[in-house]
């Protein structure tokens, strides 16, 4: 027997793609990993494994699983045998435990309390299908709501009738513990009583679809009486770690690749019944970090539905930095005014809620700095209180990519410089890295979950759909990035490269190839094709050739480059860890100049695509094109892993300008 405790440790610490590969050969296929597949005969891979949900599976056969599914199917292991087997890969010493009398009774202890949660749910089906009084009463209620007979069994629906002690007297006839009765929250203190009376019940499902709670609701509109009663903490209903309706949803939420969470009970339920099922509730209560952790396992998109108030809002609003710091991606949907997810779907039906949830979903950071921004109505003390609030939310994210478009965004949006913006940001995230590496210090075994750098240096591939003209004004960034290029050219272009034999100029130009024709400034574009032209024709070039150019502008650009031999850009500094000052001058130094030079050229354009590509996704998701979606989703894998080699080896703290 292994303790449960430790069968989670070797399941935390298996990853999948280090499992398969010892019996397939796999290689790497955007995010996933690609081989034949050991079940089936076949020429062309179709075995895929995919290390971010640690499952595998095959679109030639159909099989798929775990790591745990893979050594049972592969090597025909019982399922503590595939345990053992992983536990002996991850170094995990298996405290193998012959179970003590009180383990026994704890173990039954809890199965006892779901036995009894499992009674009490007939109990009430059956109270709500096969009593008159059911069928009259409660029955009517979950129909006249727009409930289908099928739909109130999928999700345990009953009824607790007016009757003082109806559900403990069943359960004595039936021969169970009235303490376990009282230990689950179904009858009171004393056990004399039922704590659900005159109510109609929603079973509450844990992940794996045992009842762990319930809760009641009145049918009555006395204001007197709770609407909901709910079942009690116990060993089996941790609240923080239980979203309502997970279970019926987990699915569709990984199919969809998105979790949409709304509020209620009855929301889960109409919208699972439209054909909407990708749902689940926090039952009224703001979002925990355990719940956000049930939702993470099974997707980084979270939508999220309000109705009400926008001070409920902006309360609610305030947990949602713990998604963001997972680098999760938050929007927000606000429903018409007095409608809920229920009655809006009840009302106009699944695709028009869909459509609606889709056109209206707003960024989350965007949408909590245009609801603040409201009230600030021009006071600049609230208005500085708001920029320190939604500054300290995107310090959360993880991505700087998404950081630094966020602080765009939210800079038009607040009508605050952007350049200050970064600064306060700056100053936030490097306080949180200096906190963690005290931390670290403190800590020594927590040190080394430094993130993976992806080693792939090349510059990607330029996807054709990526360059496009832009829209987008121009930034002064690029001019410098751009402008550094053709300074390198027309000062260093001839020399020789001892280790690469081959001339500076050749060595970038071959390098940037794919960016050629996407340069900001058309002068510098020019220059750096031109360049590149006669060097591909095999023609020596040299700066006489530029500065006696036909084209004034670029003999201009070359006299200019060439009077000033040591060009910095402004506010270098604050941006770029950058020690160029106390290098020698470029002359003794041209071969690492040129490298980080191309670097910061290649980073600027990376993030560019970035950018586009940003935009692509989110087109693309919102026309609900998920082929194309998957498409973009991949290049920006591609495109991150690039730029996170790119920025480390440039030293960037936050990407802006
Ligand atoms: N809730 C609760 N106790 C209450 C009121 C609400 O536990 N007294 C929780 C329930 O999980 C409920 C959710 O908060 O589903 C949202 O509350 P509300 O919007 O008032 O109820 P609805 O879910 O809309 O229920 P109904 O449509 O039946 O009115
Ligand atoms: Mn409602």
């Amino acid at each position: 027997m292994i303790p449960p405790k430790q069968v989670q440790e070797i399941l935390d610490l298996t990853r999948i793609e280090e499992v398969i590969e010892d019996f397939v050969t796999l290689r790497k296929r955007g995010v996933n990993l690609i081989g034949l597949c050991p079940f089936h005969n076949e020429k062309s891979p179709s075995f895929n494994v995919n290390p971010t949900r640690n499952i595998f599976k095959c679109f030639g056969c159909g099989k798929g699983g775990d790591a745990v599914t893979f050594l049972m199917e592969h090597e025909h292991f019982s399922y503590p045998d595939a345990l053992r087997w992983l536990a002996r890969k991850y170094n995990v010493e298996i405290q193998e435990i012959v179970r003590s009398p009180e383990q026994v009774a704890e173990i039954q202890y809890t199965d006892s309390l779901y036995i009894v949660n499992d009674f009490a749910l007939q109990h009430f089906q059956q109270q709500l299908f096969d009593t008159d009084e059911g069928k009259s009463v409660a029955l009517s209620y979950f129909k006249q709501r727009g409930l289908r007979e099928e739909t109130i069994r999928n999700f345990g629906l009953g009824y607790a009738p007016d009757q003082w002690d109806l559900l403990l007297k069943t359960a004595k006839s039936k021969g169970h513990d009235p303490d376990m009765l009282r230990k689950l929250g179904l009858v009171n203190q004393e056990a004399t009583r039922d704590f659900f009376r005159a109510r109609v019940m929603f079973a509450v499902h844990n992940l794996s679809g045992k009842v762990a709670a319930f809760a009641g609701r009145t049918m009555s509109s006395d204001k007197n009486t709770p609407k909901y009663i709910n079942s009690p903490e116990t060993e089996i209903y941790v609240k923080n770690k239980i979203l309502y309706g997970a279970f019926q949803a987990k699915k569709a939420i990984r199919q969809k690749d998105e979790c949409i969470l709304v509020e209620g009970y009855m929301d889960v339920i109409s919208l699972h019944q439209a054909g909407i099922e990708n749902v689940v509730a926090s039952s009224g209560t703001s979002l925990t970090e355990g719940q956000l952790q049930l939702i993470k396992r099974n997707t980084n998109n979270l939508k999220i539905l309000y109705d009400g108030d926008p001070a409920g809002i902006k309360a609610a609003l305030r947990g949602l930095d713990l998604a963001l710091e997972q680098d999760m991606n938050v929007r927000i949907v606000l429903l018409p005014h007095k409608e809920d997810p229920d009655s809006y779907v009840q009302k106009y039906g699944g695709e028009a809620f869909t459509e609606f949830t889709t056109r209206e979903s707003k960024d989350f950071i965007l949408f909590k700095t245009q609801l603040l921004l409201a009230e600030t109505k021009g006071d600049p003390i609230k208005k500085s209180i708001l920029v320190k609030d939604i500054v300290a939310s995107i310090a959360k994210i993880p991505d700087p990519i998404k950081r630094s478009l966020y602080l765009r965004e939210c800079s038009a949006l607040m009508e605050v410089d952007e350049n200050a913006l970064v600064s306060e940001i700056n100053k936030l995230i490097q306080t949180a890295l200096k906190k963690k590496a005290d931390k670290d210090a403190r800590s020594p075994s927590a040190a080394s979950d430094s993130p993976d750098v992806a080693p792939n240096p090349e510059f990607p591939t330029a996807d054709p759909a990526l360059v496009t003209p832009r829209e987008r004004p121009v930034q002064k960034g690029d001019e410098f990035q751009e402008r550094d290029i053709v300074r390198l050219l027309v000062l260093y272009g001839e020399q020789m490269l001892p280790k690469e034999q081959m001339t500076v100029a050749a060595y970038i130009l071959l390098d940037i190839e794919e960016s050629l024709d996407t340069f900001d400034f058309p002068l510098y574009g020019r220059f750096a094709r031109e360049y590149h032209q006669m060097i591909v024709e095999g023609k020596s070039v040299d700066r006489h050739y530029f500065l006696n150019h036909e084209n004034p502008q670029i003999c201009e650009l070359t006299v200019n480059i060439l009077s000033m031999p040591w060009e910095m850009s402004p506010n270098w500094e604050e941006r770029f860890n950058n020690p160029l000052q106390n290098q020698p001058m470029p002359d003794l130094n041209f071969d690492i100049d040129a490298r980080q030079a191309l670097d910061r050229f290649k980073l600027r354009k990376l993030m560019k695509m970035c950018e586009i590509n940003l935009v692509r996704i989110r087109a693309a998701s919102e026309e609900g094109d998920m082929d194309t979606m998957m498409h973009y989703m991949r290049v920006q894998q591609k495109l991150n892993e690039s730029r996170n080699e790119l920025a480390a080896r440039v030293g960037t703290v936050v990407l802006s300008k």
